[in-house]
């Protein structure tokens, strides 16, 4: 009952006449959105020319970031409502390079996602342990605690729409994926953690994505698995051919 989606982190990487050719390559080949929704998370510099590419195709573009005010004197920073305007449908927040390079704290992300919802978007929550808490085992407890500060004070209708991204910090563009099976358990303590705050029915309509060294060949592995309903993929979305058999195995 939940749609897969399956969405490209493109980080900082490409420039504006690569994400163009980008677009123009895949938009006419991208499957369905009764399947799965397929979106690219792009540098803001590019997410216009994206719209504009993706016009009247399934293509949906995500922003890698915003603010959580719509204007003032925040200088450097990007209005989620300038976003919305632009037509950018999905917003990542939270993933671990800006936790961890930017400081980003579960408060300030969790005033971006009411922020992003406010302004018509669905953000793409992502948590995720260091290797550290991984190899204590303490990686329950951390899911459960970013998630609930993330989530704090979002409404039943929000949080059903929302899409969450569960990434193990030590499986990003180290090409040490996580298997499927700690996947799915992970992505497990995020419903779980989900249906404690919100209840069976939220949990049971909320998405979950894996990401941490996803490529073609192994995706069909994590889509097989019962909690996991899509990828949030960094290297493996650079390149077309390769977002295009991402989105193929799913369809
Ligand atoms: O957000 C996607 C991500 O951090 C995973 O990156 O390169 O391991 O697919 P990668």
């Amino acid at each position: 009952m939940r749609k897969p989606i399956i969405a490209g982190n493109w980080k900082m990487n490409l420039t504006a006449s690569e994400a163009k050719a980008f677009a123009e390559a895949v938009k006419n080949n991208i499957p369905g959105n009764d399947k799965v929704d397929s979106v690219i998370g792009s540098p803001a510099l590019f997410l216009e020319t994206l719209v504009d590419a993706a016009k009247g195709t399934d293509l949906k573009i995500a922003a890698q970031n915003c603010y959580w005010e719509n204007s003032g004197a925040f200088t450097g920073e990007t209005s989620p409502a300038a976003l919305a305007d632009l037509g950018v449908d999905y917003v990542i927040i939270g993933h671990s390079e800006r936790r961890e390079y930017f400081h980003e704290t579960d408060e300030e992300i969790n005033k971006k996602a009411k922020a992003i919802f406010a302004n018509g978007m669905t953000p793409i929550l992502c948590c995720g342990e260091s290797l550290e808490t991984y190899e204590a085992e303490k990686t329950a407890e951390w899911i459960e605690g970013q998630i609930t500060a993330g989530l704090a004070d979002l409404t039943d209708e929000q949080v059903s729409n929302l899409v969450i991204a569960y990434e193990p910090i030590w499986a990003i563009g180290t090409g040490k994926s996580a298997d499927a099976t700690i996947a799915d358990d992970i992505c497990g303590v995020v419903r779980q953690t989900v249906e404690k705050l919100y209840g069976g029915e939220v949990a049971a309509k909320v998405r979950i994505q894996y990401g941490g060294s996803v490529k073609p060949e192994n995706i069909a592995e994590y889509m097989a698995k019962e909690n996991v309903d899509g990828a949030l993929v960094g290297g493996a979305s650079l390149q077309t051919d390769s977002f295009l058999a991402l989105l193929d195995a799913v369809k």
